[in-house]
């Protein structure tokens, strides 16, 4: 409660509009606005090409409006060890409802930087977003943050039935759990890319501290087939990760993101349980865990690359209750 009313208040003192920023008139705010740039810190961390192919407005004039940005936000200085640390300790963490995983991850998924769960299909990656977004609602004292949740959905695999059955379990009222998960299909790639940038707008209404992403890759993989596309594919990626990992950042939310491997019976090269996405992905998400499928529902969740845990293995189920510990 109280560290929530310090940032908030953090906030307010911070607050400035896009018209404070010197160059920006009401002509050029209104552009901005209508493509989703409403605050001073997205002008300023956004790059000028973006910017200009958004709103229309020449990259030349938008160069020079991003370099006052960056004045008034106060953003590209260095930090001290001391600074860092402080802010560290605002990052809170989001329950996984298994113990063996929250166990795996140090406590649970942090806030301020990007999870990914990969794995082959029916790994339960669905299953583990549905089972934190319930979590999310939860008070707490609960391992929750008590708060809303926005879903980023590609693959229109979200279900409300399983929600239900999940809150049921864990003995929260449904209904306001429904009501407080915000999902938006998102129908293609530059879709999505356009609700990762949106998801900071909803923010300021839903106080949403869960962005989810399912599935993060699959969009891009069957968009940008050849290999002459790749490239393009992987700026677009890298693009749309910055996007999440800044809402992240502002919002002091856990990013959640799916990836599937990239078995697949027609390719005969490469690993079969690499990652899509491949450095692109990797390089970004903070914590990285594959998930491999057990006997009986069971799953094994692996952590890989973290930035300061050792790696490891839990063991989780996926029941009908939703996501627990598996034996
Ligand atoms: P893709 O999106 O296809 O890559 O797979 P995914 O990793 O998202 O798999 P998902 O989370 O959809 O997992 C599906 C698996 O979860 C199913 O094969 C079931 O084993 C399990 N599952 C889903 N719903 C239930 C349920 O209500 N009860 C139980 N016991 N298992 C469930
Ligand atoms: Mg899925």
């Amino acid at each position: 409660m109280e560290k929530n009313e310090k940032v908030k208040k953090e906030d307010e003192e911070k607050k400035l509009s896009i018209e404070d920023i010197p160059g920006v008139g009401e002509a050029t705010a209104e552009k901005l606005r209508e493509n989703g740039l409403d605050d001073v810190m997205a002008i300023a961390t956004a790059s000028p090409k973006d910017v200009s192919d958004l709103t229309g407005i020449g990259e030349g004039a938008i160069a020079k409006i991003i370099s006052a940005a960056r004045k008034i936000a106060d953003i590209g200085n260095f930090e001290t060890g001391e600074e860092i640390f402080q802010k560290r300790k605002d990052v809170l963490r989001l329950t996984t409802g298994s113990q063996n995983l929250n166990n795996l991850l140090g406590g649970g998924l942090e806030t301020q930087s990007i999870t990914e769960f990969f794995g082959e299909f029916g790994s339960g990656k669905t299953q583990i977003m549905h089972q934190l977004a319930v979590n999310c609602t939860m008070p707490e004292e609960k391992g929750g943050f008590n708060s809303d949740v926005l879903i980023i959905d590609t693959e229109n695999t979200f279900r409300p039935e399983r929600i239900i059955q999940m809150s049921k379990y864990r003995e929260l009222d449904s209904d306001e759990v429904l009501r407080r998960i915000h999902v938006a299909r998102a129908y293609n790639s530059h879709h999505q890319i356009l609700l990762g940038e949106k998801a900071g707008e909803m923010a300021k209404e839903y106080k949403a501290k869960l962005l989810i992403v399912d599935s993060l890759t699959s969009h891009f993989r069957s968009e940008y087939m050849g290999r002459g596309s790749l490239s393009e594919r992987q700026q677009l990626l890298n693009r749309h990760m910055h996007d999440l990992l800044r809402f992240g950042t502002l919002q002091n939310a856990v990013i959640a993101v799916t990836n599937q491997v990239a078995a697949r019976p027609d390719v005969f090269f490469g690993d079969p349980t690499a990652p899509i996405g491949g450095n692109i992905v990797g390089h970004t998400a903070t914590f990285r865990i594959y998930l491999r499928k057990g006997k009986a529902g069971k799953r094994i969740a692996r952590l890989i690359d973290s930035p300061y845990l050792p790696e490891g293995e839990a063991v989780i189920q996926v029941s009908e209750d939703g996501i627990i510990d598996g034996t």
